[in-house]
């Protein structure tokens, strides 16, 4: 029997429902069905659909403004599913068993039998895989028992939705559903290794601290120059909000809002702080939701240095990607 997908009618914003088991169940039958719905997870919110339904996973590319090179990750429930999609070496098991659920990613050799389809994993011969913490996620992928393929649910190089309103605001008359489950409680996306015969390297800092990880496998390579690329995605600007960035700034300009780390400044009409406290984990959490309250409303956006430790290697990571158009060398 061929049921056909859901279509989400342009300019008909999608429906907002929650988390419960009822909403969990409806989210789950659009899914089956070939459509997209914005799930919350532990870092940022997603756009789901079912990985191996190439149709459903091509209007995910569709709806985002993707390029076809960019691999999406496969969210599964269980190092069980993930095992059906790729080879999970013994160094992948340790890292699974230590941080899965949550937010660390893997990019691993894909199986020749993986019921994923080549669109999803953009004819790579890896596949990224996660399991979700989110008890949303997982009930979604595990009432439909198959992988979830999500990207963060954003248009293409704009900045991750922490929010179901953000998801709404850029993606709402594109999608079938979005499911509210909150504000995410890591606020960046997860850190994704790739693990291969020369080791564990690290193609995006995230959620899970380089140092969490190393104290499982030792010291993390970093992506060689020579090397094909890792993370198609990585590469270029991303994160863009349309005011100009400067960071690492100590001092305000004149028209300049200021996001500060710590105490917001004296005499600055808009700042918001990251964290009064100067907690990373905090300023991960509030990162992208500041920087879309700041876009808003200025032009130019003033960033406190931010201490590279920590959720910090994350934090400075998505700055530094969102200022990349105002240096010389931007995409
Ligand atoms: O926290 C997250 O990871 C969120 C939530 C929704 O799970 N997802 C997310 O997906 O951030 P996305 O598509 O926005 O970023 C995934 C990154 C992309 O840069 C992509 O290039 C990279 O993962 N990626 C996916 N598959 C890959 C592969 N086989 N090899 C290398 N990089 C891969
Ligand atoms: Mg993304």
């Amino acid at each position: 029997m061929s049921v056909s997908p859901p279509s989400a009618e342009r300019g008909k914003p999608a429906p907002i429902i929650g988390v419960s088991e009822a909403d969990l169940n409806r989210a789950a039958e659009v899914i089956a069905r070939g459509g997209l719905v914005a799930i919350p997870t532990e870092t940022v919110y997603g756009l789901a659909a079912d990985a191996t339904n190439d149709r459903a996973v091509a209007r995910i590319f569709e709806a985002k403004g993707r390029p076809s090179f960019n691999p999406l990750i496969a969210h599964v429930d269980s190092v069980e599913m993930a095992s059906q999609l790729a080879i999970v070496s013994d160094v992948a098991r340790r890292l699974m068993d230590q941080f899965w659920p949550g937010p660390l990613t893997l990019v691993l050799p894909r199986r020749t039998d993986s019921p994923i389809g080549t669109r999803a994993s953009a004819s790579l011969d890896t596949i990224a895989v996660r399991h979700p913490k989110s008890p949303a996620a997982i009930g979604i992928i595990s009432r439909i028992g198959r992988p979830l393929a999500a990207p963060s649910a954003n248009l293409s190089e704009q900045v991750s939705p922490t929010r179901a309103d953000h998801v709404a605001d850029g993606l709402g008359d594109r999608i079938d559903l979005i499911l509210d489950g909150g504000p995410c409680e890591a606020g960046v996306e997860s850190t994704i290794v790739k693990v291969d015969e020369t080791g564990v390297t690290l193609l995006r800092p995230g959620a899970l601290s380089r140092q969490d990880i190393e104290e499982v496998v030792g010291p993390l390579s970093a992506p060689g120059e020579t090397s094909e690329i890792t993370a198609p995605g990585m590469m270029k600007r991303h994160y863009a909000p349309r005011a100009k960035l400067r960071l690492n700034a100590t001092d305000v300009h004149p028209g300049e809002a200021f996001l500060a780390f710590g105490p917001p400044p004296e005499g600055v009409a808009a700042t918001l702080s990251l964290s009064t406290a100067g907690d990373l984990e905090e300023a991960a959490h509030n990162l992208f939701a500041m920087m879309r309250t700041l876009d808003s409303t200025h032009a130019a956006i003033a960033v406190a240095p931010i201490p590279d430790k920590g959720l910090g290697e994350a934090i400075n990571n998505r700055l530094t990607r969102a200022a990349a158009r105002f240096t010389k060398n931007g995409v």
